[in-house]
C-alpha cells in the first residue's frame, strides 16, 4: 500500500489562509470587484507599473484582469503544495499551456514535446496556431531533439490517456539549460512534486482534481519568480484570468485534496487488479501494476499510482462503445478528477484530434477506455463496470462510426 501521508495534509488545509485570524474570519472572503477605487493616483500608478512588470502583490490591484486577492490566495496555497516560489492561475488548463508557450517564445521558437499528451495539448502544438516549431520526441531522445533555439520541453506524467510515466529527472538532465514543463494534472501535488525533480514549470488543469467536484474550469502553473513574472505579463495581455469564485472553490478544493486522492487511489488499485484478471480485458494501463511502471517510478518520483486507469477491451470499438452506454453509476463523460467516477473513449473523444496513425503508435486504440475513479464504494464501482462489460460483450456487433474505422 502506498502512503501519501505527509505534512502536505496540514498545508492543504491551512495554506493561503495565514491572515484569516487577523481578519477575524474562518473562511476567506471572496472579492468579485472588477475595479478598485483609486484615491491616490501616484500610489495607483506605482501599483500599475509593478503589475505590468509581472509583480503579484501590490497596494492596489487596480483592475481584475491585473490581479485579484481571492485568486492570489489559491495561487499562494498551490505554490506551497508544489514547493514552488510562486504560482499563476488562469481560466483553464489550456490557457496555462498557451501562456507558457507564449512566454517561452522570448527564448526561442522551438519546443520539444513528449507524447502522449492530452489531445487538446497535442492539437495546440500541431495546429500551427502559435508561432512555434514543434518536435515530438521520445523521452529518451530529448537531448538529440533540443536545438540552440529550443525554449521549452513539455511532457505529461502520468500521461493522458495511457498513464505512461516519464522519468522527469532524466528528461531534465537531457534538456540541460532548457526549462522542462511537467503537466502533473493526473498526479496532483499530493502524489508528485516535479520541481523537486528539476522541472521548472508544473502545470495543472485545475478543472480536474484540484477543484475535485466537476463544477469549475481553471488552470495553474507553479514555478520560480522569474517565470511567474513572465506568465503574469502574458495573463494581463491575453486576459485568460481565473474567475474569483473559481479561485475560492479551488482554494477550498485543496483542503480535501489529500483525502480525495488517497481514497480514490485505493479504489483504483482494486479496480485495476480486477480489470487485469477479467477475461474480456486485453490489457490494463495503470502505474500501480508492474507493467504500467517499467522504470519503477512509483515510490521514487510518485508517492502512489493515482486514480486514473486505462484498459483495452477485447472486441475493439464496438465493445468499448457499448460499455460506456451500459454503465449506470459511472458517468460516461470526458474530464476527470471529480468526486464521481467518469469513463470515456479517448480515440473518439479526448484524443480524436490526434492523427489516427499517431494514436495507434501511442497505444490509443479503438478498444481503449479511460476511467477516472471517484469516491463511490469500490465494490459498487466494480459491480457497475463488470456488469457493463458483460452486457456489452453479449450484445450484437455494430459497425464503428466512420471516423474510427481502421484504414
Ligand atoms: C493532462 C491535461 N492537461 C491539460 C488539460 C486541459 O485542461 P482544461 O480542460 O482545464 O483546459 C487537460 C484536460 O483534460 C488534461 O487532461
Amino acid at each position: 500500500m502506498w502512503s501519501t501521508v505527509s505534512n502536505l495534509e496540514s498545508d492543504s488545509v491551512h495554506a493561503g489562509r495565514e491572515d484569516l485570524r487577523d481578519l477575524g474570519v474562518h473562511v476567506p472572503p471572496i472579492d468579485l470587484s472588477t475595479t478598485y477605487p483609486i484615491h491616490d493616483l501616484s500610489l495607483a500608478t506605482q501599483s500599475l507599473d509593478a503589475l505590468a512588470e509581472g509583480d503579484a502583490d501590490t497596494a492596489n490591484p487596480i483592475y481584475a484582469r491585473l490581479s485579484n486577492p481571492t485568486v492570489r490566495r489559491f495561487e499562494t496555497a498551490l505554490a506551497e503544495l508544489e514547493g514552488a516560489a510562486d504560482a499563476v492561475a488562469f481560466s483553464s488548463g489550456m490557457a496555462v499551456l498557451t501562456a507558457c508557450l507564449l512566454a517561452a517564445r522570448a527564448d526561442g521558437g522551438h519546443v520539444v514535446a513528449v507524447r502522449p499528451l492530452y489531445g487538446g495539448t497535442d492539437h495546440l502544438l500541431t495546429s500551427g496556431l502559435l508561432p512555434l516549431d514543434v518536435t515530438f520526441a521520445e523521452a529518451e531522445g530529448i537531448a538529440a531533439a533540443c536545438r540552440p533555439d529550443t525554449s521549452l520541453v513539455i511532457l505529461e506524467t502520468p500521461a493522458n490517456p495511457t498513464l505512461a510515466l516519464v522519468d522527469i529527472e532524466d528528461v531534465v538532465r537531457q534538456a540541460g539549460s532548457v526549462p522542462v514543463l511537467v503537466d502533473s494534472t493526473f498526479a496532483t501535488p499530493i502524489l508528485q512534486r516535479p520541481l523537486e525533480h528539476g522541472a521548472r514549470l508544473v502545470v495543472h488543469s485545475a478543472t480536474k482534481f484540484l477543484g475535485g467536484h466537476g463544477d469549475l474550469m481553471g488552470g495553474v502553473v507553479a514555478t520560480d519568480e522569474e517565470w511567474a513574472h513572465r506568465l503574469r505579463k502574458v495573463r494581463i495581455l491575453t486576459g485568460a484570468v481565473l474567475y474569483p469564485l473559481a479561485g475560492y472553490l479551488l482554494h477550498r478544493g485543496l483542503q480535501t485534496l489529500p483525502v480525495r486522492v488517497e481514497r480514490a487511489q485505493r479504489s483504483a488499485q482494486l479496480l485495476a487488479r480486477r480489470l487485469a484478471d477479467h477475461p474480456a480485458v486485453k490489457g490494463v494501463l495503470y502505474p500501480g501494476l508492474a507493467a504500467g511502471d517499467p522504470q519503477r517510478l512509483v515510490g521514487r518520483q510518485m508517492k502512489g499510482p493515482g486514480s486514473m486507469i486505462a484498459f483495452e477491451v477485447e472486441g475493439g470499438y464496438d465493445v468499448a462503445a457499448r460499455i460506456v452506454t451500459e454503465v449506470r453509476m459511472l458517468t460516461p463523460a470526458v474530464s476527470l478528477g471529480s468526486v464521481d467516477s467518469l469513463i470515456e473513449h479517448p480515440a473518439g473523444l479526448t484524443h480524436r484530434t490526434v492523427d489516427p496513425e499517431i494514436r495507434r503508435q501511442l497505444g490509443i486504440t479503438d478498444g481503449l477506455l479511460r476511467i477516472s475513479v471517484g469516491l463511490e464504494a469500490p465494490e459498487d464501482l466494480w459491480s457497475d463496470l463488470n456488469g457493463a462489460i458483460e452486457r456489452a460483450r453479449n450484445r450484437p456487433n455494430e459497425a464503428p462510426p466512420r471516423h474510427l474505422r481502421s484504414a
